[in-house]
C-alpha cells in the first residue's frame, strides 16, 4: 500500500481555510452514533415523496430516459416553471433563457453569487440565515456584510439597516423569506420598503424563496413581482422542501437574461445538468401535485401550533413562525450559551437541535427545533426539553 501523502495545510485554498464546517453537519453527525435519539436538527420533510412523483421517475427510467439534458434543463419543466410563476405573481420569464434548472436551490445560489461578484465585492445578508450564505460569497472572493436581527423584529431586517450596511463596494443583498432558522416571513409592505433601498443603491437582490410554499399566515410575495425588481432580482427557489424531494437535487433560478445567461455559462462549465430523473420527477409534481402539497403543509400547520404552544408552557421565549418548518426559540433564561445548550439536551435527553449562533452571531442565545417530524415525536421532544430547562433554571 503506498504511503498516505500529508497535505500540509498552505496546499488548500486561503478561502476554503477560512471557513469552518458546517454546524449542522456536526451535531447530525453526533446523533448518528446516539440510539434513541429525536432529531429536530435536519431542515428536512419527513415525508417520503409522493408517489406519483416517484411513479413519474420509474416510468422515465423504464423509457431509458437517462442521458445529460440541455444544460438550461428539460424544456418542459421550464415551461411549467414560468407557468407556475406567471400564475401566482402575473410575473412573466421567458422559459428560453430566463429560466435555468439547477442542483438544488444550492447550485443556484453558488451561481448567483459567482456570477455577479468580483473579488472585494460586498454582500449583504441579515442573520440569523441559512448557513451557506457567507461561505458562498467567501468562496466567489467576496466579502459577507452581515445585519444583525432579533426577536424584537421578527428577526426582520429594515430598510434603515440595510441603508446603513451599504458602502461603494455592496453588490448584493441576499434575502430569504419564509426564513431558515427563524420561519419569520416579510409582508408585501416591508419587502417595498426594503426594495427601495435596493433602487436608491442599485443593487442586486438574490431572493432565496424556497420556503415560499410552506406559509401558514398570510400570502407569499415573491420579491421579483414587486415593482421595479424583475430585472434586479435573481429569485431562487426548487422542489425540495414542498414537496419532500430533498434527495432529487431539483432548483431553479428565474431572472434577467443577461445575469441567467452568465450563470448558465458556470453551470454549463461545472454542472452540465441537473440529473435527469430529479427532471422528469419535477415535472410531475408541477403537474399534479398541489393537492398532495397542501396536505403537507397542513400537517405542519399543526405541529407548528403544537410546538409554539408546547414552548410557550416551557417558557422559552419565541416568535410564532409565519412559514418554513421552523421554530427559533431564545434558550437565554438557562445561562447556557446555545452550543453548551444543544450538546447538553443532546447528551442528557437526546434531542439533536441546532444552536442558534450557526446561523450567525445574532443566533447566539437561541436554538433552532425543526417540526418536520410526526406530532407524537414532538411531544415527546417537547417533554424532554422541558425535563432539561426545568434542571437548568
Ligand atoms: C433557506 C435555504 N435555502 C436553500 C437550501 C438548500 O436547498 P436545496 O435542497 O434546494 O439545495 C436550504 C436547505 O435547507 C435552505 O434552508
Amino acid at each position: 500500500m503506498p504511503k498516505k501523502l500529508k497535505i500540509k495545510k498552505e496546499i488548500i485554498s486561503k478561502r476554503v481555510n477560512s471557513i469552518s464546517k458546517s454546524g449542522i453537519r456536526k451535531f447530525f453527525d453526533m446523533t448518528l452514533e446516539m440510539e434513541d435519539v429525536i432529531s429536530l436538527g435536519v431542515g428536512e420533510p419527513d415525508f417520503v415523496t409522493p408517489w406519483q412523483i416517484r411513479e413519474a421517475c420509474i416510468f422515465s427510467l423504464e423509457r431509458g430516459y437517462t442521458s445529460y439534458t440541455s444544460n438550461w434543463g428539460l424544456y418542459e419543466l421550464r415551461d411549467l416553471i414560468s407557468q407556475k410563476l406567471n400564475k401566482g405573481y402575473k410575473l412573466e420569464y421567458n422559459p428560453k433563457d430566463e429560466i435555468l434548472i439547477t442542483a438544488g436551490v444550492s447550485e443556484g445560489l453558488d451561481l448567483a453569487i459567482r456570477a455577479i461578484i468580483n473579488p472585494g465585492e460586498e454582500v449583504i445578508i441579515s442573520e440569523p440565515c441559512y448557513v451557506s450564505y457567507s461561505p458562498c460569497i467567501t468562496f466567489a472572493g467576496g466579502i459577507a456584510v452581515p445585519i444583525s436581527t432579533d426577536i424584537s423584529s421578527e428577526f426582520k431586517p429594515t430598510p434603515e439597516q440595510i441603508n446603513e450596511s451599504v458602502s461603494d463596494k455592496t453588490k448584493a443583498l441576499i434575502i430569504s423569506h419564509p426564513n431558515n432558522p427563524t420561519g419569520s416571513t416579510m409582508s408585501k409592505k416591508e419587502l417595498e420598503g426594503i426594495a427601495d433601498v435596493v433602487n436608491e443603491h442599485d443593487l442586486i437582490v438574490i431572493s432565496d424563496e424556497i420556503y415560499e410554499e410552506l406559509t401558514y399566515e398570510g400570502k407569499h410575495t415573491c420579491f421579483s413581482s414587486l415593482n421595479g425588481m424583475r430585472d434586479r432580482t435573481i429569485l431562487l427557489n426548487g422542489l425540495s422542501k414542498a414537496y419532500a424531494m430533498t434527495g432529487w437535487r431539483i432548483g431553479f433560478v428565474a431572472g434577467n437574461v443577461d445575469i441567467i445567461e452568465a450563470m448558465m455559462k458556470i453551470h454549463q462549465y461545472t454542472m452540465l445538468c441537473a440529473p435527469i430523473t430529479g427532471q422528469f420527477a419535477a415535472i410531475e409534481a408541477l403537474k399534479s401535485c398541489d393537492e398532495a402539497v397542501k396536505e403537507m403543509v397542513a400537517d405542519y400547520d399543526r405541529r407548528r401550533r403544537l410546538m409554539v404552544e408546547g414552548l410557550d408552557k416551557i417558557g422559552l421565549e419565541c416568535i410564532k413562525p409565519k412559514g418554513a418548518f421552523y421554530t427559533f426559540p431564545s434558550i437565554k433564561t438557562t445561562g447556557l450559551s446555545s452550543e453548551e445548550f444543544a450538546e447538553r439536551l443532546l447528551n442528557e435527553k437526546k434531542v439533536a437541535v441546532v444552536p442558534g449562533n450557526v446561523f450567525g452571531a445574532s443566533g447566539e442565545g437561541f436554538i433552532r427545533c425543526a417540526y418536520a417530524v410526526s406530532k407524537d415525536v414532538l411531544k415527546e421532544a417537547l417533554s424532554r426539553i422541558e425535563s432539561f430547562v426545568k434542571d437548568n433554571r
